[in-house]
């Protein structure tokens, strides 16, 4: 298990963060609260509201810019004076927000160079939210005075118990294209190479005669006749990734001026966000909190929220986070926003809190009558609280009233994921070997074979610490560094099972080709080399020699040390490996050559999994989730039936929701059960082994 202030996925912290406030004797409890849209006649309903749904902490002012500083310079304060004093006399705690995702009209129309430009070179406008550059210098210190604004007026009230910095940073504007942007950009290139011909040389700019003479001839990857250089690309998203940082950083650090204290945070999009680096931000936030949203048509969405929840764990790793936004039921921005079932809210905000989450927030509390989200659900919806949902939400108020014991517990998992949003970004450039090879789906399709057999992951990047961990699973690694590689040989020798899937390997940093040919530095590590790429027609599919079915992809291996286990049976390497193990020291490297489907998949992840001596609980139904979290004196067991029957399970214990003990735990369909038992002393430490059971 990584250690306390390590970043699992990225590298040995030093860090020292502020922790999450608890609020009350439960979790946290809320969600975003934006009273400057509603007169204040409706404020005194609020907070009735609130006590009686058991809300425990509120984040104000993330869309108030506006509001908060009418015109340049003139702040009107004396309205969030009065929404803070009357949440903290109603014992609601405050996580304060600087307005900054929501420039104002004046700061867009006074600056108009302050609004990001995309990169076919059109400015996008106001009107909406997120329109600013983040190198803009007029935008950075307009966002940095109100933060010192609201710092130095809010520091010393108790009723405040953390920052939140802006909003979701960079989720809608990946990257910008404007003059100031790229002016940023030829600095950023400067400090990271010192000499353009050291640049030259990593993007490689003697193909299609890009040499570049000086710094001043580089722009950003603007809209060309063909796909901009792929390393230009790659180092722009990196850029974008630190701007946006830097944006958050700046205004931090005025917060930090005046508050030594209180946890600094923003809210991340962990899983969902491909446009920021979320490793390179772990070091920058006190807590993690997270935002996620189902994907409502998916038949996978909660454990697409089981992935995310994993993630934000991990990205501290394994300390506690806090989910900042969900749903209570539809969003407004998917084709169709359909709504969540009965129940179904209730399971994914425990579902959030059986993998870390401290609590469980919303966007947002009072549903919208005006603006672009009218049709977003809220805790509290259109229709009042004679409603289904007002209901669910008193409901699950009580419920996290009940979960205080769960606090500062721990998940411990010993299979970790690999995820590199670097990767993701190189994967999905142009002119692959496949159009249609999306990261996520990789990402995804592999979780869920490990989360249908009840396994719980932690995800690891690049820079993870794999001490500890018996099983890495590597759905995806197109761009991997020689230094990960090297690591993971050496964790594999000391006994780690690894599953390395197609396609990985291939590039370095620079998305240069490894100069061995593929998988690069994982040849020796895998025991073969792979010769050509075979992608298969749209559609088609192909068997392998042990009845499994693949498609997308097929490829040449030539084995050097790898033993096979499956060989295409059909297709162009037809005969020719499809799924390979080699054995290394202690542990074993396993490579698929293909995209299975997902039932044969899971039985690859069981066969590697079984070399390391863990198995399916059989007791298990598909559709069960089971997540432990280990506390000081009690091991929380976390049991959610997202199946239509019910479910009765040998675990033991005291369910916290409903106080009753029993030796084996029925839990409704679609219920949640969370089972406290206390820990023999001796096995109070969280173990693997428990994990596992
Ligand atoms: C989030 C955002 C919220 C709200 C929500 C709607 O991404 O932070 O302000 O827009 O989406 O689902």
């Amino acid at each position: 298990m990584a250690d306390d202030g390590a970043a699992a996925g990225g590298h040995r912290s030093t860090a020292a963060r502020r922790p999450l406030p608890g609020h009350g004797t439960g979790l946290l409890f809320g969600g975003d609260y934006n009273p400057e849209q509603w007169p204040e006649e409706v404020w005194a309903e609020d907070l009735r509201l609130m006590v009686e749904a058991g809300v425990t902490m509120v984040t104000v002012g993330v869309f108030s810019w506006a509001r908060l500083e009418p015109a340049e310079g003139e702040y009107d304060l004396g309205w969030l004076d009065r929404v803070i004093d009357g949440l903290h006399g109603a014992g609601i705690a405050v996580d304060l927000a600087t307005p900054s995702a929501g420039p104002p009209p004046w700061l867009s129309h006074t600056y108009p160079e302050s609004l990001p430009v995309t990169s076919e070179g059109v400015r996008l406008g106001y009107g909406a939210r997120e329109s600013f550059c983040p190198s803009s210098p007029a935008y950075r210190e307009a966002a940095a005075r109100l933060a010192d604004v609201l710092g130095r007026r809010y520091t010393r009230h108790p009723g405040v118990v953390m920052w939140h910095v802006g909003n979701e940073f960079g989720a809608h504007v990946g990257g910008c294209h404007c003059p100031q942007s790229a002016a940023s950009f030829r600095r950023w290139l400067a400090d990271r190479y010192g000499d353009v011909e050291k640049l030259n040389d990593a993007w490689g700019t003697a193909f299609w005669s890009q040499h570049y003479q000086s710094w001043a001839e580089i722009t950003t990857p603007v809209r060309a006749p063909m796909p901009v250089n792929p390393a230009q690309q790659l180092d722009f998203a990196r850029f974008t990734s630190d701007e946006y940082r830097a944006c958050y950083e700046a205004e931090r650090d005025v917060l930090r001026g005046h508050d030594p204290v209180r946890p600094i945070t923003t809210n991340l999009m962990l899983s969902n966000c491909k446009h920021l680096d979320y490793w390179s931000w772990a070091d920058s936030v006190d807590v993690v909190a997270n935002d996620h949203y189902l994907i409502a048509e998916s038949a996978v969405r909660h454990i697409d929220l089981a992935l995310a929840a994993d993630l934000s764990r991990s990205l501290h790793g394994g300390r506690p986070w806090i989910l900042m936004e969900h749903s209570t039921s539809a969003v407004n921005w998917q084709p169709r926003n359909i709504a969540k079932v009965p129940g179904e809210m209730r399971r994914n905000a425990l579902a959030h809190v059986a993998r870390g989450s401290e609590g469980a927030l919303f966007f947002q509390w009072r549903a919208s009558r005006r603006g672009a989200e009218q049709f977003h659900s809220a805790m509290l919806p259109h229709g009042g609280t004679d409603t289904r949902i007002w209901r669910e939400v008193c409901e699950l108020g009580t419920d996290l009233a009940r979960l205080g014991p769960v606090r500062g517990s721990r998940v411990v998992a010993d299979i970790a994921l690999y995820w590199d949003w670097q990767s993701w970004w190189a994967t999905e450039l142009e002119y692959r070997p496949v159009a249609d090879l999306s990261y996520l789906e990789r990402v995804l399709t592999t979780y869920t074979a490990l989360w249908n057999d009840g396994h719980t992951v932690d995800v690891v990047g690049p820079a993870g610490d794999l001490a500890g961990y018996r099983v890495l699973v590597v759905p995806s690694a197109f761009l991997l560094r020689r230094e990960t590689a090297d690591r993971v040989a050496a964790w594999v020798a000391a006994g780690g099972q690894l599953l390395v899937c197609f396609f990985s390997g291939i590039v370095d940093e620079s998305v240069t080709i490894h100069p061995e040919g593929f998988p690069g530095p994982l040849q020796t590590l895998l025991g073969l080399r792979v010769e050509e790429f075979h992608p298969l027609p749209t559609g088609e599919q192909v068997p392998l020699d042990d009845g499994s079915v693949a498609d997308l992809w097929s490829e040449a291996v030539v084995t050097g040390t790898a033993e096979v286990v499956a060989r295409f049976a059909g297709g162009p390497d037809e005969g020719q490996p499809a799924l390979t193990r080699n054995r290394v020291g202690a542990g074993t490297a396993w490579y698929l050559a293909t995209r299975l489907d997902p039932e044969h998949l899971r039985g690859v992840t069981r066969r590697v999994l079984a070399g390391a001596g863990i198995t399916r609980r059989p007791d298990r139904p598909d559709g069960v989730e089971v997540v432990r979290r280990h506390g000081a004196e009690h091991r929380f067991t976390f049991v959610l039936n997202h199946t239509s029957e019910p479910v009765t399970l040998d675990e033991p214990g005291t369910d916290l929701l409903t106080g009753s003990t029993a030796t084996a735990t029925t839990v409704p369909a679609g219920g949640v059960a969370v089972l406290a038992t206390p820990l023999h002393p001796d096995t109070a430490a969280p173990s693997r082994e428990d994990v596992r059971r």
